[in-house]
C-alpha cells in the first residue's frame, strides 16, 4: 500500500517509522508545513515526499495519516473525505466542539472510512480489561480510575494549540473508560491547577487536573492528568469490580517508586514518553488502519467516538471554569 502522512513532528515522525515497518505498507509519502523537517525525516526513513497536503492527497495514496498539529486536522480531514481517501486522524479531529460535530456529520454522510487515533483501544491491557468487563468476570463494576501523567511538559509552543489538558490528555482516559466499560458519561465534575511552568496559565491551561465522571449505570470514574510525573510516563487504569480488581499498566515499567519497605516492584526501567508505553498499541492501530483503508475492517474508532470523548473533555473544561458539576445534556452534540 501507498500511505500518505501529513505532519512529521513528535508523533508524526514516530508514525512514519511504524508505517515504514508494516508489511502492508510499500511506500510512505510525507509532507509537513516545515519542508526542512520533511526532508530530514524522509531522508532518515527513506520516505517519498510531497510539497503540500493537496499534492499528497493527489499522489495515488491508499490512505492518509493526519499527524499535524491540531489546527491542521479538520481542514485535512475535510480535504481527504472530498478526495475519497481513507483517513487515520490523530486525536482530536478538530480543535473545537462545533467543528467536531460538523465533521461527525460529514464523516457519517460519506462511505470514506475515518479511524481516529485513540491508541488505548489497541493496548493489550485495555483490551483485556474491556473483555473482562464484557464477560462479567469482575461482577458489577463500581469504580474506575484512569490516569495520564506525562513525565515532563511538551514544548511550550505545543500548549496554546493543544486545546488544554482535558481535550489533549484526559480525552484518552475518557475514550479508554468508554472503551473498557461500554458505558457513556452522564455528569462531570472537574478541577485543575497550575503550579508548574507559567506558559500553561498564559495559554489558559493548567498542568494538573482531576475529573470525576458518573457513568450511565452509576459507575463512578476518576481521571487524573498531569504534565509533571517525575519518575516517568504513567498511564494506568484500575477497574474495581465486585469479584476482582483489574489493573492496566501494572508491569515492571510502571513509572512509580514503591514506598513499601522491601518491595521490589516495579523492577524495570520506567516508561518515559508515550512512544515507550504504547509502542505495541501504535503499531497495532496503524496495522488496523491499513485494514480499514483496504476495506477489510470497519473503523475501530469513528469520528462519533472521538466526538463523545471530546464532549466529555469539553464538559470537564466547563466544570473547571465554572466550578460546578456539568450534566452531559448541556453539551452540544450531533442532532438525530
Ligand atoms: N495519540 C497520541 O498518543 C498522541 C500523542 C502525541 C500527539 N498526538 C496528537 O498528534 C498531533 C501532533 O502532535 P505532536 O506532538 O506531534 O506535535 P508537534 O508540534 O511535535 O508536530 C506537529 C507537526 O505538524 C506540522 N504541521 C502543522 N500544521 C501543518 C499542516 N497544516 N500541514 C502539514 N504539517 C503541519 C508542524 O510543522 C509539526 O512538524 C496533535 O494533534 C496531538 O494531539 C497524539
Amino acid at each position: 500500500m501507498r500511505i500518505g502522512l501529513a505532519g512529521v513532528g513528535r508523533i508524526g515522525a514516530f508514525h512514519a517509522a511504524t508505517l515504514s515497518a508494516l508489511p502492508a505498507v510499500d511506500t510512505v509519502v510525507a509532507t509537513d508545513a516545515d519542508p526542512v523537517l520533511t526532508e530530514k525525516v524522509a531522508t532518515e526513513l527513506g520516505l517519498e515526499t510531497a510539497p503540500d497536503a493537496a499534492t499528497l492527497l493527489d499522489s495515488g495514496i491508499d490512505g492518509v495519516v493526519i499527524a499535524t498539529a491540531t489546527p491542521g486536522h479538520a481542514p485535512l480531514l475535510r480535504a481527504a473525505l472530498e478526495a475519497g481517501v481513507p483517513v487515520f486522524c490523530e486525536k482530536p479531529v478538530a480543535a473545537t466542539l462545533a467543528e467536531t460535530i460538523e465533521l461527525a456529520h460529514l464523516a457519517e454522510s460519506t462511505d470514506v472510512p475515518v479511524h481516529v487515533g485513540f491508541q488505548r483501544r489497541f493496548d493489550p491491557g485495555h483490551r483485556r480489561a474491556r473483555e473482562a468487563v464484557a464477560a462479567g468476570e469482575l461482577g458489577t463494576v463500581h469504580a474506575v480510575r484512569s490516569q495520564t501523567h506525562d513525565q515532563a511538559p511538551p514544548h511550550a509552543a505545543y500548549i496554546p494549540t493543544s486545546g488544554g489538558i482535558f481535550r489533549d490528555c484526559a480525552v484518552h482516559d475518557v475514550d479508554g473508560i468508554r472503551f473498557v466499560t461500554g458505558r457513556e458519561v452522564v455528569t462531570v465534575y472537574a478541577t485543575g491547577e497550575n503550579v508548574g511552568a507559567p506558559f500553561f496559565r498564559e495559554a489558559g491551561d493548567v498542568d494538573t487536573a482531576v475529573a470525576v465522571l458518573t457513568l450511565d449505570d452509576g459507575t463512578l470514574a476518576t481521571v487524573t492528568a498531569t504534565r509533571y510525573s517525575g519518575t516517568g510516563y504513567d498511564v494506568r487504569m484500575e477497574v474495581m469490580g465486585e469479584h476482582a480488581v483489574l489493573g492496566v499498566g501494572f508491569d515492571d515499567s510502571l513509572a512509580l517508586v514503591s514506598a513499601e519497605p522491601g518491595a521490589d516492584f516495579p523492577r524495570g526501567t520506567p516508561h518515559l514518553v508515550f512512544m515507550d508505553r504504547f509502542r505495541t498499541a501504535y503499531t497495532a492501530e496503524l496495522a488496523a488502519f491499513c485494514e480499514v483503508a483496504a476495506g477489510h475492517l470497519a473503523s475501530p474508532c469513528t469520528v462519533r467516538d472521538a466526538l463523545e470523548a471530546f464532549r466529555v473533555a469539553e464538559a470537564c473544561e466547563l466544570s473547571r471554569a465554572e466550578r460546578r458539576p456539568v450534566d452531559m445534556a448541556e453539551i452540544a452534540t450531533v442532532e438525530g
